[in-house]
């Protein structure tokens, strides 16, 4: 998410996307407060979202979302976390139609106080930070045009909802996730932002987990990647160390293609035991900077 990473990532889409879904004075508006985020009068970071107008989905863009939807789903039943599989039950993620972010936090909110924001695009890292530190996930409300169903460096509401959003249900990852978030905000520090981009890059978006003696796919952008996915997990040329965060911070990842090495999870609480050390580590570091 931070530099390189897609959540950040300053590509515009490519194609016919539906950008009636995001442009306009709502959409610029929002866009300008989000890069402008962190410097004098740009402090409220629920300034940069914006409205999912749920009407500018087209019959296309419904249709895409099913055929993603199909086309994932029975692998993962098979090959995904279950913290996974049944946050998505609890979220009610539905093949029938893009999923109303409304709906979606209905189920969400009581149960970890996690919510799904829609915002206009690219989010810089500060910003990025500051949502989830306040258990909000920046959400990108549009979907990948037909022509590029297979593949798009982007994320789009498939990969945010879809890949992102169940393990938002689960009261660990939910944790770990805001924890982070706060950290990151504290860190402001180059080497220690590209150590935590490092750590999101080899967990959230690409992270692998053991459950029952079986790896398992848990990180979103293996879960919204059927080529990835599978790759992951039976590719032999493919490395899967055991997770530690101190390995993982020290470890660069490419984009643009699959990756040839991932991290192993024995347990969320691993994760978020790991990070809570991380970030204790971050603030005692701030508050050493601060007394100097
Ligand atoms: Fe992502």
């Amino acid at each position: 998410m931070i530099e390189g990473s897609h959540h950040t990532s300053p590509q515009k889409f490519a194609g016919s996307l539906n950008h009636a879904m995001i442009s306009g004075p709502q959409g610029d508006a929002a866009q300008h407060y989000a890069n402008n985020f962190g410097t004098p009068g740009f402090d409220d970071i629920t300034k940069a979202y914006i409205e999912q107008r749920y009407e500018g989905y087209t019959v296309e863009n419904q249709e895409t979302w099913k055929v993603l939807f199909d086309r994932q789903m029975e692998f993962l039943q098979d090959n995904a976390s279950q913290t996974y599989l049944s946050g998505a039950k609890i979220i009610n993620l539905q093949r029938e139609c893009v999923p109303p972010l409304v709906d979606i936090n209905a189920r969400l909110f009581p149960l970890t106080k996690w919510q799904s924001r829609a915002v206009p695009g690219y989010l810089p890292a500060r910003a990025f930070f500051a949502c989830l530190a306040r258990r909000e996930f920046p959400t990108t409300i549009v979907i990948r045009p037909k022509e590029s169903i297979d593949y798009l460096p982007q994320p789009d509401i498939f990969h945010d909802i879809f890949g992102h959003v169940p393990l938002h249900a689960d009261p660990i990852f939910a944790d770990f996730l805001q924890t982070y978030g706060q950290a990151a905000l504290t860190a402001n520090d180059p080497v220690e932002t590209e150590r935590l981009s490092r750590l999101f890059w080899f967990t959230v978006e690409f992270g692998l987990i053991r459950e029952s003696g079986r790896v398992k796919v848990y990180g979103s952008g293996l879960i919204s990647s059927p080529g990835e996915s599978r790759h992951s997990l039976s590719s032999d040329k493919v490395e899967r160390r055991p997770f530690n965060l101190d390995h993982v911070c020290d470890t660069g990842f490419e984009i643009d293609h699959f990756q040839p090495i991932y991290y192993v999870l024995e347990s969320f609480e691993q994760l978020r035991d790991a990070m809570n050390t991380y970030s204790q580590r971050l603030l005692a570091k701030a508050r050493a900077r601060a007394a100097a």
